[in-house]
């Protein structure tokens, strides 16, 4: 076995198994929709960075669009604050390839700068993933991350369907390898991955390639402590936990029990068990404020075996909870649960991650509420329709193909060699408004949020900046 861990400790063999925190990142977004504001969370950090954790997830996902659209904060300057916290632990965050943080592509250009600014403020781990496994999608932003000095760890989706198995999975890792990637994670964003399908992938890959395989899952279905286990006897290198009081239902398994029950199987998890637990001291009160103002809703928390038929990932479901609740049709909720793996199909089983889980479910929702199916096909999905979000892992529904192609064909180049750099015309449009490249990455990523974050604080703050291009 190559990937799994092991070191000698006092002259005898320590399984060492890595921990990642999830609360600032996956956590929160799973459960509170991400909208913990720095200051909540700033007095954790320095505990936190005492904890022993191979590093804390703490950027990228959703949490770079809530701070500007919610927060009223720079999602940088959250990056360089977290960062000055940490002197002995990896800041780690989730990208999504070509997509960056957002739900269309960006050109090469666009996406290295923002690689390269990730790790300049702070970032030392980039998790990098498609949508689709189709992975010519994470190859412009592994190579640049690795270029300027970052821990390139690419991911594999994990889904079920009639055409994903154990060979395709090895075949992705292979690649994955091939890359140059610095590790590998099985990304599980719905917690169906079963113990044993855990087991054998993590088996097969360790025969396969030389990579460090790290396991990230949800408690959602209930299977994630047990999968967690199956990863460390098959030698994964790592798991992805969360603080006691944020974990469980759509967020990650329990750091702290996790922890208990691998160090009694004899691995080192590397991590203080008194420090973990004053770190969820500090995170307890900001759970009890959000279950106050009725931003985390319990239903969340839990367990749902029911998402090992539809699959549904954690925030997908509570998104999908919040869209039915505003238009008044959470009573239409089993309809929209039901029609959301006949719309995934249609589209050839792509898995449910972010952007693909958000179309999925929307459209699953229109196609429910109108009362009759893809009578209005949403824009995205046009595009992935058309292939330019990469390739389809299966075939599409050829009726609903002819629907949106009218007998055109398909792309089959990377959609990002069709796009030009976005830089200058963006930096042009924000003018004074913009006070550093970051700024600039930040309106191309989310135009509207960053230039209405950019006006309240030119109307908040009256220091004179200019505009500062940084390496
Ligand atoms: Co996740």
């Amino acid at each position: 076995m190559i990937c799994s861990r092991f070191a000698a400790k006092g002259g005898h063999i320590v399984k060492q198994m890595h921990i990642t925190e999830t609360v600032l990142r996956d956590a929160q977004q799973s459960l509170i929709a991400t909208r913990m504001p720095f200051e909540d969370f700033e007095a954790a950090l320095d505990e936190m960075d005492k904890a022993g954790y191979h590093s804390i997830e703490c950027w990228g996902g959703a949490t770079f669009d809530s701070c500007l659209r919610y927060l009223n904060e720079d999602p940088w300057e959250r990056l360089r604050k977290i960062k000055s916290h940490m002197k002995h632990t990896k800041l780690q965050m989730l990208l999504r390839g070509q997509n960056l943080l957002g739900y269309h592509h960006y050109s090469d250009d666009t996406v290295r700068r923002f690689v390269r600014k990730s790790v300049e403020n702070g970032m030392d781990i980039i998790r990098i993933f498609d949508a689709l496994n189709d992975l010519r999608n994470i190859e412009v932003a592994v190579d640049e991350c690795m270029k300027a000095g970052g821990h390139a760890q690419g991911c594999i989706c994990y889904t079920l369907s009639p055409i994903h198995n154990l060979e395709m999975f090895v075949s992705l890792g292979k690649q994955i390898e091939q890359m140059g990637c610095n590790s590998l994670c099985i990304k599980d964003m719905a917690g169906i991955m079963s113990p044993q399908e855990c087991y054998d992938l993590v088996t097969a890959l360790c025969e396969h390639i030389a990579l460090p395989v790290y396991v990230h899952t949800h408690a959602t279905t209930g299977l994630g402590y047990m999968t967690y286990l199956k990863a460390a006897e098959a030698g994964a290198a790592g798991i992805d936990c969360a603080t006691s009081c944020f974990s469980g239902g759509t967020s990650q398994p329990a750091t702290e029990s996790l922890v208990y029950a691998l160090t009694q199987m004899g691995y080192d998890c590397g991590v203080d068990t008194r420090t973990l637990s004053r770190v969820n001291d500090s995170f307890l009160p900001i759970k009890d404020k959000f279950a106050e103002n009725g931003t985390f809703d319990p239903y969340v928390l839990s367990t749902k075996t029911d998402a090992l038929l539809y699959q549904i990932p954690g925030g997908m479901l509570s998104n999908l909870v919040a869209q039915l609740k505003a238009q008044n049709a959470i009573n239409r909720l089993d309809e929209v649960l039901a029609e959301t793996p006949r719309v995934r199909a249609d589209l050839g089983y792509p898995p449910l991650v972010t952007p693909l889980s958000q179309m999925v479910g929307v459209q699953a929702t229109v196609n429910v509420l109108l009362g009759e199916r893809y009578k209005n096909i949403g824009k995205e999905i046009k595009s992935y329709i058309r292939g330019e979000y990469g390739k389809a892992p299966g075939k599409i529904d050829p009726a609903l193909a002819e629907k949106v192609l009218g007998g055109e064909a398909p792309m089959t180049g990377r959609f990002a060699d069709t796009l030009a750099p976005e830089f200058d015309q963006a930096k042009a449009h924000l003018g004074s408004l913009a006070r550093s490249e970051e700024d600039v990455l930040s309106y191309i990523a989310f135009p509207q949020q960053a230039e209405a974050y950019f006006q309240r604080r030119k109307e908040t703050f009256t220091a004179n900046y200019t505009f500062k291009e940084v390496g």
